[in-house]
């Protein structure tokens, strides 16, 4: 399993934003990409899900060409949190958490357990916050919401813009390390089935995700 960029271009109104890419990522590894502001970072990463589309050469997931998968299909196998949120405002925390295993069908005990399981690993309370709406939280919960959303159906792949950015630092690089750690797991708890992700992140010099 692997993403794959093929001398893929993306112009925006006729002016290059990304030019001849060519990068390869395997199932488990962790990409970042690194580089100021406007170098076309979300770019990349948005591409991949085919939120924008790229204008020249291919992007292959799992040996097909992105273009050939159904759009829903291929966005529920992957995760993708930004540093915006995005969250829904009129549903509540654990029903934006549980959007896509609901689309996949999960029975209701098997959601619920997992809402409670990326809430506890995002070092949020479910009795607490499961029950809150999104303008209820702080910035740094909402963010915190939008990974624990990308991570819900342990997706194939896991895109994440900058989704810590309106944390503290000593909170970001707590819930870094239990991010990885939980997504490296060789076979995750209880009803999890063992995969391993392909992560793809964006940083920006003075920040992570
Ligand atoms: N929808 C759009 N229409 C026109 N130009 C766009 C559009 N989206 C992005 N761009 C331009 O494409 C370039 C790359 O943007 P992108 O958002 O990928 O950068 P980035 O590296 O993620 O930046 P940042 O670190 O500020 O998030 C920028 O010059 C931006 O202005
Ligand atoms: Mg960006």
């Amino acid at each position: 399993m692997m993403i794959r960029f093929e001398h893929t271009h993306k112009f925006y109104e006729g002016a290059v934003a990304i030019a001849n890419l060519n990068l390869e990522i395997q199932q488990g590894e962790l990409v970042v990409l690194l580089g100021p502001s406007g170098s076309g970072k979300s770019t990349v990463l948005k591409m991949v899900n085919r939120m924008v589309s790229h204008d020249g050469g291919q992007i292959f997931f799992n040996g097909k060409e992105i273009n050939s998968f159904n759009v829903q299909d291929l966005r529920r196998r992957m995760g993708y949190a930004i540093q915006s949120v995005g969250l829904f405002p009129h549903r509540t925390v654990a029903n934006n958490i549980a959007t896509v295993p609901k689309l996949l069908g999960w029975d209701a005990n098997r959601v619920q357990a997992r809402v409670n399981e990326v809430l506890k690993l995002l070092a949020m309370d479910p009795e607490q916050y499961a029950g809150r709406y999104p303008h209820q939280l702080s910035g740094g919960q909402q963010q915190r919401v939008g990974v624990a959303r990308a991570l819900a159906a342990d997706p194939d792949v896991l895109l994440m813009d900058e989704p810590f950015g309106a944390l503290d630092p000593v909170t970001r690089a707590a819930l870094q390390i239990a991010l990885k750690i939980f997504t490296e797991l060789p076979v995750k708890p209880s009803y999890l089935s063992p995969t391993t992700s392909m992560k793809l992140c964006c940083w920006q010099p003075a920040s992570c995700c």
